[in-house]
């Protein structure tokens, strides 16, 4: 019986949806990139936070290194989230604001990253309006985490 239920799954789906994609599928490409985006943002924001606080030059560094890999990153991060996508994911309201919060974020990153970059080349610290929508990125960021990880593991 549960030969030939096998049998009608594989018939109904199609074998392979593209190299790409059966490879980050199989991989689970996406639920390993999203660790380097989820722990590369906080350490940017929370390490400029503290370097602003006790005018720590070496967090300030730590600041600015670490947003440039986080807006690295993060386009790999929403192109293995695209790949990753399957039907049961279609019609999900939680799900499109994933997809939708995740897409718009590796694009503000890099927008956000160009900001840093110009306070970083003019060696000043980064300032508070800077680090309020970082802070803001960092809750956005918590959440879409969470909506992912509701659907990954049926919370
Ligand atoms: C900043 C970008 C993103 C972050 C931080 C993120 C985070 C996450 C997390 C934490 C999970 C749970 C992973 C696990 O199984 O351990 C997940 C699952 C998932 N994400 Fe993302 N994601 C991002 C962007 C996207 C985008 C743009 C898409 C699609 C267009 C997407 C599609 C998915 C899918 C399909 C799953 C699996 C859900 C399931 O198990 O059915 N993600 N994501």
């Amino acid at each position: 019986m549960d030969h030939l239920l096998a049998l009608i799954v594989a018939q109904a789906e199609p074998a392979s949806q593209g190299w790409l994609r059966d490879w980050v599928t199989a991989w689970k490409i996406h639920p390993i990139l999203v660790n380097f985006t989820a722990a590369l943002i906080p350490v940017s924001v929370f390490s400029d936070i503290a370097a602003r606080l006790w005018n720590n030059v070496s967090l300030r560094i730590v600041g600015y290194w670490t947003m440039l890999f986080a807006a690295a990153i993060t386009p790999f991060t929403v192109v293995a989230g695209w790949l990753f996508w399957d039907h049961n994911d279609n019609g999900d309201l939680h799900m499109t604001i994933h997809k939708w919060l995740g897409t718009s974020m590796a694009v503000i990153l890099i927008g956000v990253f160009a900001w840093r970059a110009t306070s970083q080349v003019q060696s000043r610290r980064p300032g508070w309006l800077y680090l309020l929508v970082g802070l803001a990125i960092v809750a956005a960021l918590i959440y879409q985490g969470n909506l992912g990880g509701e659907k990954a593991f049926g919370m």
